[in-house]
């Protein structure tokens, strides 16, 4: 568990935790606040369910019953994986809760010996291609007219961090 002091006027702080499966009523409201395109509690409940999905999500500290400020979810398959969503809620963000969430997911993603991690991201998503490109993700596709937005459509751009675990073949 990781704390992560801020400087807001309340000098709150937020503690990154493990997602589980009884935290999807949480995330939704967060989701809902943060994309077009809401998740419901099912799907957040179905996805948690899956062996491969991992998630932390960032509480606020002391306070167990505040809404949390926001949460990752992603999905490793074999070596490689995925964010599927991230989201801090509006009133969060811009103070380290979205960086502390990515580096929980890569240290975890670390320890697991995943050799890869990508996600997808609009183009026009400057806040979101900032964090990604602090954190090392590259650009390595273009999905042109992917996303459609209130002033037409947008490309979703693949972008990979390379995690540095090499296979060494020597049966070691
Ligand atoms: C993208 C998102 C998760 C970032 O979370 P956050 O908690 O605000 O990000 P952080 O405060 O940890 O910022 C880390 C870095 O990201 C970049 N960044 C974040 N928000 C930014 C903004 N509005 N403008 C420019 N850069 C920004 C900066 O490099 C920042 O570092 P700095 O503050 O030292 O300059 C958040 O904006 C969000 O939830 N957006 C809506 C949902 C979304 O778009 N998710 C991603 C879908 S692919």
């Amino acid at each position: 568990m990781m704390g992560l002091p801020f400087d807001n006027l309340r000098q709150r702080s937020f503690v990154i935790e493990t997602l589980a499966r009884e935290d999807a009523t949480h995330l939704v409201p967060i989701h809902a606040g943060t994309f077009r395109q809401p998740w419901s509690e099912d799907d957040f409940h179905a996805l948690l369910g899956e062996a491969n999905v991992f998630g932390f999500i960032a509480r606020e500290e002391g306070n167990r019953a505040a809404q949390p400020g926001g949460f990752v979810l992603a999905r490793l398959v074999l070596d490689e994986a995925e964010i599927l969503t991230i989201a801090v809620a509006p009133q969060f963000q811009r103070k380290g809760v979205g960086h502390a969430l990515m580096d929980a997911a890569l240290r975890h993603l670390y320890n697991a010996r995943a050799t890869m991690l990508f996600l997808e991201v609009d183009e026009l998503n400057a806040p979101a291609l900032a964090l990604y490109r602090s954190l090392g993700f590259k650009q390595v596709g273009k999905r042109p007219g992917y996303y459609e937005t209130p002033s037409g459509r947008s490309a979703a751009l693949t972008m990979r961090r390379d995690l540095g675990h090499r296979e060494t073949g020597s049966g070691r």
